[in-house]
């Protein structure tokens, strides 16, 4: 058995990533070693510039990085064909932006029934998970007549639909004030825990920390336990 068979979350093993090239390089990510386990919810605080997003977007298969490698339930993402990566993306892997990025015309409810169209499965009941995440009341409104915080329970719901391994989070309560900010990461831990996602959510609000299980601090590109 190859070492590649041990993992059941995610993982990336010695992890670099650098832009450009000559003169001109970007390390956005040094040697970075993660593990996330099904059912944990990992932070990464840090400045801006410190390679957060690059992070997400390696992890998530939409950027190879330049060495090492990205395991997901023992597939290596920095080996698989182009096609491959787009359809696990689409079944394994969810995201959610900052603005959560939901289609105007759609209600609620229809983000969610959506998404079983893409991806030909049926994945998780659209009434059940709106139920999850709070918004039954709200199943009818489209993300113009929802509020910030709204907004992201429907964007959670959305990228929980299809049932992903991984669940990738990046800056979810930029846009929002605190209470709601709170309410948003308990709600992203609840589900998290309940369904076996493997979670990284970056985030700038030490705040919200209080709700997760692991926290980990990027600096240039380095990833480390945070030191406070
Ligand atoms: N597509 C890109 N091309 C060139 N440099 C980039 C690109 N994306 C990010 N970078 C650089 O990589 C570094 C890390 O960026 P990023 O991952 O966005 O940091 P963070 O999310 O922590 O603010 C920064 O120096 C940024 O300018
Ligand atoms: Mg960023």
């Amino acid at each position: 058995m190859s070492a590649l068979t041990t993992t059941t979350g995610l993982s990336l093993r010695n992890v670099g990533l650098q832009f450009g090239d000559g003169d001109s390089t970007v390390t956005a990510l040094d040697d970075v070693n993660l593990e996330v386990a099904p059912g944990e919810l990992v932070a990464i605080v840090g400045p801006s510039g410190a390679g957060k997003s690059s992070l997400l977007a390696v992890a998530g298969g939409l950027i190879h990085p330049t060495t090492g490698t990205v395991v997901l339930r023992d597939v290596d993402l920095t080996a698989t064909p182009r096609r491959q990566l787009a359809e696990i993306r689409r079944n394994q892997i969810g995201f959610v932006f900052q603005s959560s990025n939901l289609l105007p015309a759609l209600t609620a409810l229809d983000q969610l029934r959506l998404m079983s169209t893409i991806t030909g499965r049926p994945g998780r009941d659209p009434h059940e998970l709106l139920e999850s995440v709070g918004m039954t009341h709200r199943a009818d409104k489209r993300p113009g007549q929802l509020s910030g915080g709204e907004r992201q329970r429907v964007g959670i719901a959305r990228a929980l639909a299809t049932e992903p391994a991984v669940l990738l989070v990046d800056e979810p309560t930029a846009a929002l004030d605190r209470a709601r900010s709170h309410d948003v990461v308990q709600l992203l831990a609840d589900e998290t825990h309940s369904a076996g996602v493997a979670t990284i959510m970056v985030t700038h609000d030490h705040d919200v920390l209080v709700h997760c299980d692991r926290v980990l601090e990027m600096i240039d590109g380095r990833l480390s336990p945070l030191s406070e």
